[in-house]
C-alpha cells in the first residue's frame, strides 16, 4: 500500500514540476513517438467505385463503433512493438480480418513499410554490437549491408481492409494521408501477393488438385 501511494504522489509531483500534464498529452498524440503511426484502412478516394464506395462504409461505420467495421481496425497493425529488438511482422489478426464478410468484404493484406533514417547515422562500424543507450536511435537502426546485423529499418505491417480496394489503392491512400501529416519518416509498398481474402488459397488447392489427380 505504501509503495503504491510513492508511486502515485511521485507521478502526481512529476506532473506538476513538468508544468502541466498538457505536456504528456501532446507526447502521447504526437505521431512522432511512433516509428510508425497508426494508418489508413480505406481508400475512400479511390477511382475504383467498389473500394471507394466500401471505404466510405467501413469509415462511417467506425464512426459509430459498429462491430464489423471495429473487427477490421481491430485486426490491423496500429503502433509497432518490438522493431528495435528485430520483430520485424506487426501480425494483427489474419481470422479476424477475414471473418469480416458483410456488409464489406475484408482482405488482410501484409504491407511492407521500410523506415527512413535520416542522414548521418552512418558513421558507426558496421560490425558493432554495441550500441550506446544514450546515442541516438537511428545509429542502431542504420543498415549497412553487414551479415552479422538484423535489419530493422523493414517491418511487415498487418492492414484489414476492404477486398475491393487494390494494393495500389491502399498504397495511395496511406501515402496522402502521411502527406496530411508531414510524416515522412516512411515509405509504404503492397505486393499483390501478400494480400488474401477468405478461401483464395483453398479454391487454389482444390484447383490443382482436381488437375493433379
Ligand atoms: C451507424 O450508423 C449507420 C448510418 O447512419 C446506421 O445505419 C447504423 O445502424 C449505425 N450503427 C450503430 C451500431 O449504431
Ligand atoms: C555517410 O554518408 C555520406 C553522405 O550521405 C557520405 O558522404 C559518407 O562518405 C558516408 N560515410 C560512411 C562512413 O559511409
Ligand atoms: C547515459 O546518461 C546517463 C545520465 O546522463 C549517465 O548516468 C549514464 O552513465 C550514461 N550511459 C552511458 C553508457 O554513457
Ligand atoms: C505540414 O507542413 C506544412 C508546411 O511546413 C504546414 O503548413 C502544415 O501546417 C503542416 N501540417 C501539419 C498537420 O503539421
Amino acid at each position: 500500500m505504501a509503495a503504491y501511494a510513492t508511486i502515485f504522489f511521485t507521478l502526481v509531483f512529476q506532473l506538476v514540476t513538468l508544468g502541466s500534464a498538457n505536456k504528456w498529452e501532446v507526447a502521447w498524440q504526437s505521431s512522432d513517438i511512433n516509428l510508425i503511426p497508426p494508418l489508413p484502412i480505406a481508400a475512400p478516394k479511390s477511382s475504383n467505385t467498389q473500394c471507394r464506395e466500401d471505404s466510405i462504409r467501413l469509415i462511417e461505420a467506425l464512426g459509430n463503433e459498429t462491430l464489423w467495421a471495429e473487427q477490421m481496425w481491430d485486426a490491423s497493425a496500429k503502433a509497432p512493438v518490438g522493431i528495435i529488438s528485430g520483430s520485424r511482422y506487426q501480425m494483427g489478426d489474419f481470422d479476424e480480418c477475414l471473418d469480416v464478410q458483410v456488409p464489406v468484404e475484408a482482405q488482410y493484406c501484409l504491407m511492407d513499410v521500410k523506415i527512413k533514417v535520416p542522414p548521418g547515422h552512418n558513421t558507426t562500424d558496421p560490425h558493432m554490437l554495441y550500441y550506446d543507450p544514450n546515442g541516438s536511435l537511428w545509429d542502431k537502426m542504420y543498415y549497412r549491408g553487414s551479415p552479422f546485423k538484423i535489419r530493422i529499418d523493414e517491418a511487415k505491417w498487418a492492414l484489414c481492409v476492404p477486398a475491393s480496394c487494390s494494393g495500389e489503392d491502399i498504397v495511395s491512400s496511406i501515402q496522402d494521408h502521411l502527406a496530411s501529416i508531414n510524416y515522412t519518416k516512411i515509405t509504404v509498398n503492397i505486393s499483390p501477393r501478400m494480400c488474401s481474402v477468405k478461401n483464395r488459397y483453398y479454391d487454389q488447392y482444390f484447383t490443382s488438385d482436381i488437375i493433379f489427380w
